[in-house]
């Protein structure tokens, strides 16, 4: 008789956002538990998701949701601020599975560092959410907060465009505006910003900018049920559209070696 063997925590563990800025927070995961078996969702065909309503990022994130569900993982990741902000909530009992949302993970270690006044670039939907606000203030209600939108950056970034004059000067408009709320830090509150860090901090030296995704992957591990197979972890990247424009935009914070699979997402909206 042959014997099956079956290791439970060996089964993947799926990420998701818009485009490639999940990866920023992938990346990280891989190397801190290379062990895991793994998967992405790039959602582009319904990229940009700060732009969207509540009801369609609900949809979004069920859709891709099912699909990991088929796919019989033991844990979705939002690799997404903006899903986090505006998804979660709603959908984070709906699977037999545990969610992680980066912002509501990584609230309580940035709160508790130390600092009095907090800024937040995020996208519109985020900042509308007002959902950074609040986490942070749950640790720290002494805390000020204050969010700024930047419409243009995701674009930046799915693009290619980061080391342009545009993309500098739009930076540094941001920049300026934050800077009469006289931050001691600022977080980069969504999961695209990362890939524009070299231009923040040549723009702003002496500003401290925190990426959550390091705090959000010590997170996880801490969470997770780890997989003890000791096998090396296996991948599968999927996107919803651009497969090519999704390679070659990803290399700043990882090398996707093979095309991605493309897969259509039934996409519902939720009443
Ligand atoms: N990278 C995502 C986030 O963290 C979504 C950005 C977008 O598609 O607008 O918010």
């Amino acid at each position: 008789m042959s014997t099956v063997d079956y290791n439970p925590n060996s089964r993947p563990v799926g990420f998701f956002d818009s485009g490639v800025g999940g990866l920023s927070v992938y990346s990280k995961f891989k190397k801190l538990l290379p062990g895991e078996n793994t998967m992405y969702f790039g959602d582009l065909a319904n990229l940009p998701y700060g732009s969207k309503s509540k009801e369609e990022l609900v949809g979004f994130a069920r859709s891709i949701l099912d699909f990991y569900k088929t796919k019989n993982v033991k844990a979705v990741v939002i690799a997404c601020n903006t899903s986090s902000a505006q998804a979660y909530d709603i959908i984070k009992t709906e699977y037999d599975f545990p969610v992680f949302p980066i912002i509501q993970s990584s609230a309580k270690v940035i709160a508790e560092e130390g600092a009095e006044r907090i800024g937040v670039f995020a996208t519109e939907a985020t900042v509308r959410s007002g959902v950074y606000s609040r986490e942070l203030k749950k640790y720290n209600p002494l805390l000020e907060v204050y969010e700024i939108a930047c419409p243009n950056w995701v674009s930046i970034v799915e693009t290619g465009r980061i080391y342009t004059k545009e993309a500098f000067e739009d930076i540094n408009a941001r920049l300026r505006v934050m800077r009469e709320f006289k931050p001691q830090k600022i977080i980069l509150g969504c999961t695209h910003y990362p890939y524009l860090t070299e231009v923040l901090q040549k723009a702003e030296p002496q500003t401290v900018f925190i990426d959550p995704a390091d705090i959000f992957v010590e997170y996880i591990k801490n969470h997770l049920d780890l997989n003890n197979s000791d096998l090396s972890g296996s991948e599968h990247i999927y996107v919803s559209a651009g497969a090519e424009n999704f390679m070659k935009h990803s290399k700043i914070f990882y090398n996707v070696k093979t095309l991605p699979e493309i897969i259509e997402l039934d996409t519902r909206l939720c009443s």
